[in-house]
């Protein structure tokens, strides 16, 4: 990065807005947002809907780790109401007390990793405990939904929300069986009945296409809401904020400013236990057609006349129509091996010796339309790095000359709008200042806006705001079927290479920044990737 100077010009807290002094306030949400109000506090108003909450893979992790704190989270800002209640549904033989405390035992792991105090508030948990209730029972065995019925019948409330915490093999099997027994009929249940899918929807183009018809044989398009979680992240969901509330940004957003779009998702696990299923999956598709399109299809999607939920998924569903179909030469993959960060991926359990399963992918994608025309976005996510980083980095244009004569026009650090999401939250601004002294001498500086600096941090999961919009019934940041299909059509010549095409798989460092071959694909643009560990030093 040649700069004459590295200083980070912070932004100033005490401008922050009513919402950093008081109490947690939740972001407003989408459906409030849309029809005008402002954020929702703690006091009671904006409440979601009574509702039966069915989670299917009660026992799993994603329901300890995520969703019951997410729930529990939603509690505490007193925005579920009374009749709320919380069926579980899974196999094991258990009674609701067992499950309970496995759950409050989570929950207290959770607080003492996220939350200020350390502790789980014990008034707001029991709130939440004396609504739960365990099914035992088979995930096609007709019998499980009849129990379910009967027990959202007992609840007096007639909405119901299914959330599918399930492997991928039990999406088609619940949804029929939901479907046979009535219980995805809204109009004689005189309530809302909604399925929630978690990812992955299908593994190429034609599973998504064959899950999505199965769906929609026995649900309405309406009431399917397709989970992607990295919708449900602040930043993301910032990311229509920062483009659309600032009149700085917008005019710039087009081919005629902006060079190109680097969007990173590095992490520095490795698979930690999950071989089996990473074995089949691999990062590309378990990163890339869904988090990474999303975040894309954020930043690229044309501005929605309203936060409407249909105008603003047409508006995406432009964006995946728009993208160039992915070549092999578009794309590499890489594994992870032994390095400073441990063992490679083949040492790893249920993975097999001589696997060729990418835990890395580097993509170059570009988008055929007016806007983004000749403007690449890069892509790459990788397991096993070594940094921590969600982030999505606007590069712009360079300015066409430079009248201080001395200073080269390409030695100046181009303007660089970088969204961070995880794992800190905020924006960051690269640009060029004079340095102070006697001479004229182009310095980078950096403007950084952390959401810390100016709201009160809060211990989210990330599904507070998607399982609070389900149940308002806002299906704003829930994917629609066209856009899973658009997504998958755009890399499935990658997914199903012709003959002698497969894709090749490079090696890497355990802990490392990724593939030398992941470098010379920006290389070929005359480009080169943003670092993962840049940081600046104040001098
Ligand atoms: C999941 C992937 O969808 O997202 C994981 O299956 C990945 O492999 C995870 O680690 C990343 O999510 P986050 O929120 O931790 O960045």
């Amino acid at each position: 990065m040649p700069s004459d100077t590295n200083a980070t010009a912070e932004l100033n807290p005490s401008t922050a807005t009513s919402a950093a002094a008081g109490k947690k306030v939740p972001a407003a949400p989408p459906a409030a947002l849309a029809r005008g109000e402002g954020p929702c506090g703690p006091a009671g108003e904006c409440k979601a809907p009574p509702c039966s909450l069915v989670i299917f893979g009660a026992g799993g992790d994603l329901t300890k780790r995520l969703l019951v704190p997410a729930l529990y989270n939603l509690v505490v800002d007193g925005l579920l109401d009374d009749g709320m209640q919380v069926i579980g549904v899974n196999r094991g033989e258990r009674g609701t007390d067992d499950w309970r405390d496995d759950l409050h035992a989570s929950l207290q792991q959770f607080a003492a990793e996220r939350s200020s105090s350390g502790k789980a508030d014990e008034a707001s948990w029991n709130w939440l405990a004396q609504r739960l209730q365990y099914i035992a029972g088979d995930f096609s065995t007709p019998d499980t939904f009849e129990r379910v019925k009967q027990a959202i019948g007992k609840s007096g409330c007639s909405n119901a929300i299914f959330y599918l915490a399930v492997g991928e093999r039990f999406f088609k099997p619940v949804v029929e069986q939901l479907g046979k027994a009535g219980l995805l009929d809204e109009e004689g249940a005189g309530g809302f009945r909604r399925v929630v899918i978690e990812k992955p929807f299908g593994n190429d183009l034609a599973s998504a296409r064959d899950l999505n018809q199965h769906i929609l044989t026995y649900a309405k398009e309406e009431q399917i809401y397709r989970i992607d979680h990295f919708l449900g992240k602040e930043t993301v969901q910032s990311i229509l904020a920062v483009r659309f509330a600032n009149a700085l940004f917008e005019p710039v957003w087009r081919r005629e400013y902006i060079d190109s779009v680097q969007i990173t998702a590095a992490e520095t696990l490795g698979v930690e236990g999950r071989g089996a299923f990473y074995e089949h999956t691999g990062a590309f598709r378990d990163m890339v057609p869904n988090h990474l399109f999303q975040l894309m299809a954020m930043v690229a999607m044309e501005p929605p006349n309203s936060f409407d939920a249909e105008t603003v998924r047409d508006k995406k569903a432009e964006v995946f129509e728009a993208i160039q179909p992915l070549r092999a030469e578009d794309v590499v993959f890489g594994q992870y091996e032994e390095g400073p960060a441990g063992v490679g991926y083949r040492k790893e359990p249920n993975v097999a010796p001589d696997s060729t399963t990418e835990t890395y992918a580097a993509a170059r994608v570009h988008i055929d339309n007016w806007r983004w025309g000749g403007v690449p976005f890069y892509l790459r996510t990788g397991k096993r790095l070594n940094v921590r980083r969600t982030e999505i980095a606007v590069q712009l244009k360079r300015v066409p000359f430079l009248m201080f004569r001395d200073t080269p026009v390409d030695s100046l650090t181009p303007n660089v709008l970088t969204l961070r999401i995880d794992p800190t939250h905020g924006t960051r601004f690269d640009f060029n200042v004079k340095v102070p002294g006697p001479t004229m001498r182009m310095g980078h500086v950096r403007s950084t806006f952390d959401y810390n600096d100016f709201f009160k941090e809060q211990a989210n999961v990330g599904y507070e705001t998607l399982l609070y919009d389900c149940m308002l019934g806002d299906e704003t940041l829930f994917q629609r079927a066209d856009s899973i299909e658009g997504s998958w059509a755009a890399v499935d010549a990658v997914l199903h290479p012709t003959a002698g095409g497969a894709m090749r798989v490079h090696g890497y460092a355990a802990g490392g920044s990724g593939p030398a071959e992941a470098d010379a694909l920006l290389a070929r643009d005359g480009r080169t990737w943003r670092p993962l560990d840049d940081e600046p030093k104040r001098r």
